[in-house]
């Protein structure tokens, strides 16, 4: 149940959440999908697999993490003698729900020759069933390390999983589950806006359907997209992933325009990540008060999901060998 926070009229929240900053140490992480106030206000603001860097890296004693849960659920694997919270426990994701531990064992069970290359938007309990994490930015170096013969299972984003299947020729078996906010963009809108902005190029996430990837000029991650609206000679982009991530395009390329994609309504507020919507300033505060929502993660669970993000973080670095990879 969401935790509405209690009336907080006369608290200068801002202040507030300085002040406990400091005095907690803690470290605020935002994701790029995150209201514009909260990731003015994080420490860091970044990708998944960004994030999940941090999150190993920091001296912090507590990480506030303005994201869903499976990114606050990453922090704890990888840092769990801190205090991890989330402004709203409710933060969830569609491709986590769509994918449930006991089915993704039984496909597992089905398949005893797959590896699971699994991307990170999925619970503790699919991670520690699984071999490789992924973040979209990371899972193109990694696929490329693992040998052509090994079979593979790709889960929960079949549009992640199908976008990387058709660039590298490589069959994988896909799980069936979609991003709803990705998911909802039209394809009719996207070429009429095209039509109207003919110069503009479409940058696009992979979690997108193939009939909005396929009229991207450039396919990535949100680092990756950000990374492209700074590098583009043109002067407007037309923006196919959740459109908070224009805030950061805003603040580091003010003198260039930013189209968000839209949806089948013609505009582009049904892209707006429900989940992600759910963080407030308000919550972020009362998470820093009370230290709660506070996330945790049973200590077998944390340890078998803890191989996989490893796995991902080596490999996405590149210290990984190629020969290291086994089927569970
Ligand atoms: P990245 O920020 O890693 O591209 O992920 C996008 C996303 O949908 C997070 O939920
Ligand atoms: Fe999940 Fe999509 Fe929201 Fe990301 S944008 S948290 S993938 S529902």
């Amino acid at each position: 149940m969401t935790v509405m926070p209690a009336d907080l009229s006369g608290i200068d929240v801002r202040a507030e959440i300085e002040r406990l900053r400091k005095e907690r140490n803690a470290v605020i992480l935002a994701h790029y999908y995150q209201r514009p106030e909260l990731q003015d206000i994080a420490d860091f603001v970044g990708d998944s697999l960004e994030l999940s860097r941090k999150a190993a890296e920091t001296d912090a004693e507590v990480i506030a993490f303005c994201g869903v849960k499976f990114m606050a659920e990453t922090a704890k694997i990888l840092s769990p003698n801190k205090i991890v919270v989330l402004p709203d426990v409710e933060a969830g994701c569609s491709l986590e729900d769509s994918c449930p531990p006991e089915k993704f064992k039984a496909f597992r069970e089905a398949h005893p020759d797959h590896i699971a290359l699994t991307y990170i938007n999925c619970s503790t309990e699919v991670k520690a069933l699984s071999d490789i994490i992924v973040t979209s930015s990371s899972a193109e170096t990694i696929l490329q390390q693992i040998p052509a013969d090994q079979k593979i299972i790709f889960g929960p984003d079949r549009h992640l999983g199908g976008y990387l299947s058709r660039k590298f020729g490589r069959e994988m078996l896909l799980w069936p589950g979609v991003c709803i906010v990705h998911e909802a963009f039209s394809e009719t809108e996207l070429l009429k806006l095209k039509a109207q902005h003919p110069a503009a190029p479409i940058a696009a996430h992979p979690e997108c359907p193939p009939h909005i990837v396929d009229h991207a000029d450039y396919v990535g991650s949100t680092s990756g997209i950000l990374q492209y609206a700074k590098t583009t000679d043109a002067d407007t982009l037309i923006v196919a992933t959740e459109p908070h991530i224009i805030h950061q395009m805003q603040l580091a390329i003010p003198n260039k325009t930013f189209i968000g994609a839209p949806g089948a309504d013609g505009n582009c507020n049904c892209n707006i990540c429900p989940y992600m919507a759910l963080n407030t300033m308000e919550k972020l505060y009362v998470a820093l008060r009370d230290l709660e929502p506070r996330i945790e993660i049973e200590e077998q669970l944390r340890l078998d999901a803890k191989k996989s993000l490893d796995r991902m973080l080596d490999m996405a670095s590149g210290t990984l060998g190629k020969g290291d990879l086994g089927t569970r």
